[in-house]
């Protein structure tokens, strides 16, 4: 079996990354509009604290992943994986492992202390995500995220 690389979104693999999102969104029920999406894509590949990589199988995109950087008090610099998603047919062959073994590199060459995810009910039950990213090295301490609308 051939490697999978990771490579950053940008140029045509930016059109790329859009598309899995646009279907990872869709699949998970997510109601954020196409447009929506793409034009976020656009602003996070331009912003240096914010990364989107994306795995080619041989030059076929099959996986996608985000991370949006800020500081805090508590840890510093602080990098959060938003978006996590692999082709269903490319599942179970650890693209996802690569695409996040690369967030989390990215990351601390960045100065991030400390890399983060949100798992949402839905996710938890049809992935059982917090064992997967307990096997991939996260924990959980059981806070909660609260969001509130401003915009
Ligand atoms: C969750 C998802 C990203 C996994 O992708 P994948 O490419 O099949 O995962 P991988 O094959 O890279 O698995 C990586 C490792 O986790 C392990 N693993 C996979 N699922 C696991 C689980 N439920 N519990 C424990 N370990 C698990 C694998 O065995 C592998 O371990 P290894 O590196 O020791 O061999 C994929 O199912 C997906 O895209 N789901 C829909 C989108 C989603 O929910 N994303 C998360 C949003 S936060």
């Amino acid at each position: 079996m051939h490697p999978i690389r990771i490579e950053p979104a940008h140029g045509p693999l930016m059109e790329a990354a859009t598309a899995l999102l646009n279907r990872f969104f869709v699949e998970e029920g997510f109601s954020t509009a196409s447009d929506r999406i793409a034009e976020n894509v656009r602003r996070m590949s331009a912003d240096p604290w914010h990364w989107i990589a994306v795995a080619l199988d041989r030059d076929r995109a099959v996986g996608v992943v985000t991370v949006s950087t800020a500081l805090y008090v508590e840890w510093g610099r602080f990098g959060e994986i938003g978006d996590l998603y692999v082709l269903p047919e490319a599942r179970g062959r650890g693209v996802a492992g690569a695409l996040l073994g690369a967030a989390v590199e990215w990351s601390r060459d960045l100065g991030c202390s400390t890399v983060g995810v949100t798992v949402t009910p839905g996710a938890e039950n049809a992935y059982d995500l917090r064992n997967f990213y307990e096997h991939l090295g996260f924990r959980f301490s059981g806070r909660t995220t609260g969001v509130r609308e401003v915009g």
